[in-house]
């Protein structure tokens, strides 16, 4: 066994002064990197098999709300958002305690899954805003850009897939389309349908989040059927043949093509 002799307070200052130079550097260095590390952590599936995901829903209205619901039941802890946030207490009093209330920008920062459900004029700024907190994470984007109501960039949107021009707005590849041909009503009331469930297109080019995408699909009540990469998903862009949202997986799937 080895012992170091006991050095002197002085002494001791004199050599923590001394190592200032080595070890501050080092320490602005993991200052500067730990962020990266951080948000460079895939972070749903770092989680255990059948833990609840955290989502953050940006675009709490007919689409988000339903789908927080549905989220809720299946025992996730969801945060609903809304440039008012006061005006969602209601809600999340009705959905219990694993329902919170917040901004965007609170939502995308508390999500390790983000639904996106939003008017697609938004998606612009909401990108630039919530850049950093979006960074990695997997996003399932309902929006439909519709040029009576969003305007010019809609066509440019419509013109590139939705998906496609999504994924650039919001800086992320993990963008997976789903829920975006399903109208509002039938969301809200044909979860779980019997004798056969709906069928919920969706489309994206990280495998890892459709997985995630498929399964929160299913806990809404609804069958995922994986169409293919992000730039195929315009084929259930709103107008396209498979954007009906009335469709069983069986026959959703006879109609794919190769
Ligand atoms: N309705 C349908 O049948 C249907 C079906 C499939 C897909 N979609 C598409 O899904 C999206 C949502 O549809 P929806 O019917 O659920 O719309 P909605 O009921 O009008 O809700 C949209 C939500 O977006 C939020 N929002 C608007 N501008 C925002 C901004 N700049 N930043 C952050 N949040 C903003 C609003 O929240 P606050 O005002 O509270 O902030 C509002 O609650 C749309 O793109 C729509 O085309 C709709």
């Amino acid at each position: 066994m080895t012992h170091t002799a006991p050095i002197g307070r002085r002494a001791f200052v004199a050599r923590a002064l001394a190592a200032i130079p080595l070890v501050a550097p080092m320490l602005v260095a993991l200052a500067l990197v730990a962020p990266v590390l951080l948000t460079a952590v895939p972070l749903a599936e770092a989680q255990a098999p059948d833990a609840p995901f955290r989502i953050g829903i940006i675009g709490t209205g007919r689409i988000g709300g339903a789908l927080a619901a549905y989220w809720v039941r299946a025992g996730h802890e969801v945060l609903v958002s809304s440039r008012h946030p006061q005006e969602l207490q209601a809600l999340v009093a009705r959905l219990g305690p694993r329902a919170h209330a917040g901004t965007p920008r609170e939502a995308a920062a508390f999500g390790t899954v983000i639904l996106i459900s939003v008017p697609y004029a938004a998606m612009p700024e909401l990108g630039s805003d919530l850049r950093r907190e979006l960074a990695g994470k997997v996003i399932l984007d309902t929006s439909n850009p519709v040029e009576r109501r969003d305007g010019a960039m809609a066509i440019d949107a419509q013109r590139k897939g939705a998906g496609i021009a999504t994924a650039e707005y919001l800086h992320n590849r993990r963008v997976v389309r789903a829920f975006n041909c399903i109208p509002a009503a039938v969301l809200a009331s044909e979860g779980d349908r019997r004798p056969e469930r709906l069928a919920i297109p969706i489309g994206g080019d990280d495998p890892q989040a459709l997985v995630i995408a498929e399964q929160l699909v299913r806990e809404a009540g609804f069958d995922p059927v994986v169409v293919g990469s992000l730039a195929r998903t315009r084929e259930f862009d709103l107008g396209q043949p498979l954007a009906t949202g009335r469709l069983t997986a069986a026959e959703l799937t006879s109609r794919l093509t190769d």
